[in-house]
């Protein structure tokens, strides 16, 4: 098992700026690389939001004292860069980019080639295949898929995805690190959504199906899951959260494996995201999220 001090992060949207965050909490140097400086700076922001609550409750979500000066030196150890030459001194990089092959494998291939023989390369991807991401390197033993959920300083469940090459010592690795963040692992295998999205997803996509028939409307869908059956958030309501354009992304490639209908993406799925509603993080997906909606 190996020690990891220094973690570098790929991509400081929803998922990014969170595992950042609590790598940073937890101790470790962290610098988040970004394709978009005003993703960095958003990112950052959230990240500093999220500690503000923290401080204010003077705990985190799993009890551990919090205050003011925790925060900043949390903050502290997180640095930025669009210069990925800047995560060369990692131990572990975990990539939380689009959730799109092409561009894992290309960000793969240079980590391979920047990073010391030692570090290790994580996915944060939500259903992609992790072997074909580590083919795309020269160490296919230390690459695994490490998939965090949103919110990350909320939920504690990480599952780590061992491929069929993938190490022990690699696996044992981020089982470490995983508890250090205070997270719970569990071990998944290498296809597609894993554990949680393989149930997860055609649950979502139906409720996309219920509404586009016209069978309720998106408040009653949404409030008979959370007052049925005790969910935080009816699926509409989490398809926002998630993101329309990460769930299409999902949708597309868990069809593509299994040819299952309950995993083909809603056609009126496809068309919000053309029209740019993503949900909360573009201000409109089936709800609106815009000023003047709040207002
Ligand atoms: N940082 C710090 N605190 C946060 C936070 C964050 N990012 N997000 C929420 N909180 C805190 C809030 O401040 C609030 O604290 P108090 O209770 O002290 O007021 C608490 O968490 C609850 O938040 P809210 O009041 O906003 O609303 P909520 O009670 O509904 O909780 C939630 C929010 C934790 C997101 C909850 O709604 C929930 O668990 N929703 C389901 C999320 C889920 O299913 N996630 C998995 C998605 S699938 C996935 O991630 C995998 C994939 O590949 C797509
Ligand atoms: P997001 O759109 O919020 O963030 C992705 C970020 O990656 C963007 O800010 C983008 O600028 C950046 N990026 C894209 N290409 C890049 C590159 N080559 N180098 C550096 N940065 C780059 O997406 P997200 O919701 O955070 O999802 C990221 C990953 O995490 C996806 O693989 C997704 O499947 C997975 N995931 C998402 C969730 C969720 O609930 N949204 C949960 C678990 C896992």
């Amino acid at each position: 098992m190996r020690e990891i001090k220094r973690v570098g992060v790929c991509g400081c949207g929803l998922m990014g700026s969170g595992i950042a965050q609590v790598a940073a909490m937890s101790g470790h140097d962290v610098v988040i690389l970004e394709a978009v400086q005003a993703a960095l700076d958003k990112g950052i922001a959230s990240i500093g939001s999220s500690l503000a609550k923290f401080a204010e409750k003077s705990k985190t979500p799993d009890g551990q004292p919090f205050d003011a000066n925790l925060r900043d030196a949390t903050l502290a150890r997180i640095k930025t860069t669009t210069n990925i030459a800047d995560l060369a001194p990692c131990d572990l990089v975990i990539e939380a980019i689009v959730e799109n092959m092409a561009v894992k494998r290309e960000l793969f291939a240079k980590l391979d080639s920047l990073l010391a023989p030692h570090a290790i390369i994580c996915s944060n991807t939500s259903s992609l295949c992790v072997i074909e991401m580590a083919a795309a390197t020269k160490r296919p033993e230390q690459i695994a898929g490490l998939h965090f959920f949103n919110p990350v300083p909320i939920m504690k469940l990480v599952e780590v995805v061992k491929t069929i090459v993938t190490s022990q010592e690699t696996i044992d690795t981020l089982y470490a690190f995983a508890k250090k963040l205070g997270k719970a692992p569990v071990l998944a295998q290498d296809t597609p959504g894993f554990i949680v999205n393989r149930l997860l997803v055609p649950y979502l996509l139906y409720a996309i199906r219920m509404y586009e028939a016209g069978l309720a409307s998106r408040e009653d869908i949404d409030e008979s899951m959370k007052l049925g059956c005790g969910y935080p958030m009816g699926p509409l309501t989490l398809l926002d959260f998630v993101g329309l354009d990460t769930t299409y992304f999902i949708a597309e490639i868990m069809f593509d494996e299994f040819k299952d209908p309950l995993m083909a993406p809603p056609p009126l799925l496809k068309r919000m995201v053309l029209a740019g509603h993503h949900g909360r993080k573009s201000g409109r997906g089936f709800y609106d999220y815009s000023a003047a909606a709040k207002k």
